[in-house]
């Protein structure tokens, strides 16, 4: 949530930080803004709405020209979506400007204080305290902004990531990081600062990750960094393992267009690389022993949105591999609800950000119990997966769409992975088993691009209903949690009412949803894998037919039995149960997006919502 970008080098400042808040706008887009600073003054422009907005404002009033400045892109949480409300935010004096992500939660208190002492502040952002503040301690910090930023932060509580630049030395950056993301770019005479490397990756791959409590302070030839304890800290460098093209459209109209086809290939990078010399399957960071995966007595999978979904489908799978009970749990739900959590409990958070707020809390929470964690994360280097003690990454590349599409393939083979790793250490399945279904899981990649060779009606149906106040999704098995998703899916998108459902649960509610032409969609597990489950879906088909609904099957190849039952059917390759998600799920999130295109809104930066919820 928020985007932020400080750059400090040769180049023109302004520049630099647009081209970063673009690539960084999908985390937040209500409002945008910028900072520079010229002539010993701050020259700041900001403006509600897209960053196009701000584009629009800086073509016609131009910022002054310097080779320091700092950038934001808002998802607003304290104050609405103004331009008052807007980031940066400027210090009463004038010589101090601020940029936030994150919630200041004790920003009440210090705002009373500040108004207390006669400081008049002009919005209702829990960020705008900061800028005071930080003038105001400029002076007991003998005019040092790290310092004053060090003093600062002790000061503030919640989560937050702050960028500042000051008029008196106009060639410094420094940030701050608590529980929100901020990493370091390191060029050749310039330095950057940004909530993700995609801000800086055309300019620089070298990049440095900062710790909880940590302040950085950049001049164009320089970073340090100290804790808020005041102690230097010695960077961890790593390498952006992708360039600028792989975080632009490529062709596409969409981000989500882009991501869609690009599933193959990130099943395929998701799967590389697992098998080691000796035949057994291996995780990136190991940091628990073998001992310790034997001794475990239960798994529970904490995520939010689409990852929760990933989680669910996996449950199936893992269950079944290693015979021990897996939980999933909403990660905002998980350490309120005093969870039953200890060292035999193996607690898997699965996050394409690695930086979702509830995520990583339900992470900590199930640390501070003792219990040994895992990541499946898609950033490298983020806060999940450093934080975790044992990580599998997931490997999809950038994903810019809000609406997560490969992440939440590659999520589902990831936690496989898991599953049969877990499975391998504890014997419960012998090595050709694992290895069978590796070679299923290494079939996948051409299935799921059968899938996107044969989508194209899809888009048809999708425009056909998209008149439709509500679309019903059911499942059964692994088809349910597809269900969830392909309902998550369209009311990111098409702003509608979507619901999911497991398909035996009909007759306690949800039928009564059913009226004429509702359309619904319908999973349809494999007759052959899942014969029994596969009539109860056909009875299922005819009791919402004959109160009137729509019938959407997505169901395999060679399935007839359904098609006098349909209205519309699509096709996806046979594959083995456990597999079914992996293509099942694709052509819902083209049903979704067409539905969404047909509708006139925007894909990929749907309303309300961002990519990245790095607040609670
Ligand atoms: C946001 C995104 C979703 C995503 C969820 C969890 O709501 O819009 O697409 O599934 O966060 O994000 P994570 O990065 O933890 O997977």
């Amino acid at each position: 949530m928020c985007g932020i970008v400080g750059y400090v080098g040769d180049k023109q400042a302004l520049e630099v930080v647009v081209s970063g808040l673009r690539r960084l706008e999908y985390r937040g887009y209500d409002s945008a803004g910028v900072a520079v600073i010229a002539d010993g003054r701050l020259d700041v422009r900001k403006k509600a709405g897209k960053l196009v907005n701000l584009e629009t404002l800086l073509g016609a009033d131009p910022l002054a020209e310097s080779t320091t400045g700092i950038g934001h892109t808002r998802w607003a949480t304290h104050g609405g979506p103004t331009d008052t409300n807007a980031h940066p935010h400027v210090s009463e004096d004038g010589t101090v400007a601020v940029i936030h992500n994150g919630i200041i939660e004790n920003f009440a208190e210090l705002r009373e204080q500040l108004t207390a002492d006669g400081v008049h502040l002009a919005s209702d952002t829990d960020t705008e305290v900061v800028a005071h503040l930080l003038a105001r301690t400029l002076p007991q910090a003998a005019g040092n902004l790290t310092e004053a930023m060090r003093l600062v932060c002790r000061e503030l509580q919640g989560a937050f990531t702050l960028v500042a630049i000051m008029t008196e030395d106009p060639d410094l950056v420094v940030g701050a990081r608590r529980n929100s993301p901020l990493v370091v770019g390191v060029g050749e005479g310039e330095n950057f600062l940004a909530s993700d490397v995609a801000a800086f990756v055309e300019h620089t791959r070298n990049a440095l990750e900062l710790g909880q409590d940590q302040i950085v302070t950049l001049t164009k030839d320089a970073v340090s960094i100290i804790d808020f304890d005041g102690h230097r800290v010695e960077p961890s460098p790593y390498s952006v393992d992708w360039d600028a093209s792989a975080a632009e459209k490529g062709g596409y109209d969409l981000f989500m267009l882009k991501e869609i086809a690009e599933q193959p290939k990130a099943v395929a990078d998701a799967l590389r690389g697992r098998i080691g010399r000796d035949g057994r399957l291996q995780l990136d960071e190991m940091r628990l022993d073998d001992a310790a995966l034997r001794s475990i007595t239960k798994v529970i999978v904490v995520a939010c949105g689409t990852a929760s979904h990933a989680g669910m489908v996996a449950k199936y799978a893992v269950e079944h591999w290693t015979r021990i009970p897996v939980e999933v749990e909403l990660a905002s739900e998980f350490r309120y609800r005093d969870p039953i959590v200890g060292p035999s409990t193996l607690v898997i958070a699965i996050s394409q950000s690695g930086e979702t707020m509830d995520t990583l809390m339900a992470l900590r929470h199930a640390a501070e119990q003792g219990a040994p964690t895992l990541a499946i994360c898609n950033t490298v280097g983020s806060t999940i997966p450093r934080e975790a003690d044992a990580v599998l990454y997931t490997y999809a590349g950038p994903e810019i769409a809000v609406a997560s599409t490969k992440a939440f393939l590659t999520q589902i083979i990831a936690a496989y992975l898991v599953g049969l790793y877990l499975a391998q250490v504890r014997g419960t399945m012998f090595a050709d088993e694992i290895g069978r279904i590796m070679a299923e899981l290494n079939d996948m990649p051409q299935k799921v691009d059968l899938v996107l060779d044969t989508v194209e009606p899809v888009r048809a149906i999708a425009r056909e209903l998209a008149g439709c106040s509500s679309v019903l999704f059911i499942g059964r098995h692994v088809g349910y949690p597809v269900a969830l998703e392909g309902a998550l899916k369209l009311k990111e998108l098409a702003y509608m009412h979507a619901e999911g459902f497991a398909a035996g649960e009909l007759k306690h509610g949800p039928i009564a949803l059913i009226e004429e032409g509702v359309p619904v969609v319908v999973i349809v597990p494999s007759p052959r894998g899942r014969a029994l489950l596969h009539d109860k879906l056909l009875s299922a088909i005819q009791e919402v037919r004959a109160r009137g609904a729509r019938i959407i099957a997505v169901a395999e190849e060679g399935d007839e039995r359904i098609t006098p039952f349909t209205d519309h059917v699509i096709r996806v390759p046979i594959v083995p149960t456990l597999m079914q998600p992996l293509v099942s799920t694709v052509p819902l999130q083209v049903f979704a997006c067409e539905m969404a295109t047909a509708k006139g809104h925007d894909v990929d930066q749907p309303r309300n919502l961002a990519k990245s919820v790095t607040v609670e």
